[in-house]
């Protein structure tokens, strides 16, 4: 098989671990030989190291991104009946998280180009919401959700932001602030295929505030208070210190990785440029490539490229699919359906479990829903070849020409 045949996968996490392989191993049979797998030094360690990435005072390193929320979300103290507003389009964890603590998914739209959280539109179902709580932004495939007026208004009202930035370690809004800072927690997730991910499941919370801090480091305790004392109900979400030294010893390789990932998706802009293809979110008009590179952002150097998504039109995706699966490139669609689509969430949108809610927060989703039906995620991964990129671009290129 030629190398322009070969298969272009996703993400190839064995070419990531294979010059790590000798350092992750030492380091996995030290904890072999401590016996201290549960926290302990090794999950301190890394705390601080993770702290210190992502300009926070304190990180707690738990087992999961889902687990963070639900540790984050339970520290403010959101419970049964609280409404808490969430973008639509992001991954199910973002809203099953709410409803495992009881509280209501107040779902709202996407910008276009972001594919983020509309912040006006957040604002709008918000003020037709009673006995709102707090609001889970997502930080999707890299990107700052930015908050604008949304901020204030939150602050104006005591609602609680927590950021979902499972897909976001290391990026940074508009104005340079790290993920973290702005609302009360930031939740990260190490799922393997994240761009820092674990041999597993692993996730953490960052917060500026001592006292989330100290609650968050007991609810993933069990809610242990005191030793053999429990104050209230926590999780068993304790960190195992081989996955800490394996996201201890990745981190150090992490800025390296996403300047990798940046130079990747500046390099799919530009080829998909010159074939005429433009920028999210302009309409499909007839006009050049029908494809929708991602919205440029205005500084590239925040964005830490999770995935690299394009838009096509809705007809045309099943067959641009199948032409990239027949070349041997692989591409995933995230979300297929919108999380009030999904069946387990259903009865969630509209919200009607007091039916207190005033017409603006069901408003239909109409942009969550058109990028359920549009958008793709090309290959993108540190590793990758800038040659990989161009065939993609090509056959995609191709694809839609035809
Ligand atoms: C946006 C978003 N939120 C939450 C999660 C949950 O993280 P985890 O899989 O680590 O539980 C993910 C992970 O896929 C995610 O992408």
């Amino acid at each position: 098989m030629s190398a322009a045949d070969a298969k272009i996968p996703m993400i190839d996490l064995a070419a990531q671990h294979a010059p790590l392989e000798e350092e992750l191993l030492e380091g996995l049979a030290a904890v072999l030989a401590s016996g201290r797998f549960v926290l302990g030094e090794v999950v301190e360690r890394f705390e601080a190291q993770l702290a210190a990435l992502c300009e926070a005072r304190f990180a707690v390193a738990c087992n999961s991104g889902t687990d963070a929320l639900w540790i984050a979300l339970r520290a403010l103290g959101v419970g049964p009946g609280d409404r808490v507003l969430c973008p639509a389009y992001s991954f199910f964890a973002t809203a099953s998280t709410l409803v495992r603590l009881g509280a209501v998914p107040v779902f709202c739209d996407i910008l276009p180009g972001s594919l983020n959280l509309d912040p006006e539109d957040a604002i709008r179902r918000g003020e037709a919401t009673p006995g709102l709580r707090a609001v889970v932004p997502v930080d999707l495939f890299g990107r700052a959700c930015e908050l604008g007026p949304l901020e204030a208004w939150c602050r104006a009202r005591g609602v609680a932001i927590v950021d979902d930035a499972a897909q976001a370690i290391g990026t940074r809004d508009r104005h340079g602030g790290a993920l973290g800072a702005r609302g009360r927690a930031a939740c990260l997730s190490f799922y393997p295929t994240k761009n820092l991910g674990a041999l597993g499941d692993a996730g953490a919370l960052l917060t500026d505030d001592e006292g989330m801090a100290a609650t968050a480091r007991r609810l993933r305790s069990h809610g242990e208070a005191e030793p053999g004392v429990f104050r209230e109900i926590g999780l068993n979400s304790r960190m195992d210190a081989l996955q800490a030294v394996a996201l201890g010893l990745k981190l150090r390789h992490l800025e390296d990785w996403t300047r990798a990932r940046r130079r990747l998706a500046l390099h799919y802009d530009a080829l998909f440029a010159e074939r005429g293809a433009r920028p999210s979110p302009l309409p499909f008009d007839g006009e050049g490539l029908p494809l929708r590179t991602p919205e440029p952002c205005p500084e590239p150097g925040r964005h830490t490229y999770h995935r690299y998504v394009i838009r096509v039109p809705a007809e045309r995706r099943a067959s641009l699919i199948g032409r990239l699966e027949a070349e041997g490139i692989a591409c995933e669609i995230y979300y297929r359906l919108g999380l009030h689509q999904q069946p387990a969430l259903a009865g969630y949108f509209p919200a009607t479990s007091t039916g207190s809610e005033g017409a603006a927060a069901r408003a239909p989703l109409v942009e969550t829903e058109r990028a359920t039906r549009e958008t793709l995620a090309l290959p993108l991964f540190p590793e990758m070849r800038l040659e990989q990129v161009e065939r993609v671009v090509g056959v995609v290129a191709r694809a839609l020409r035809d």
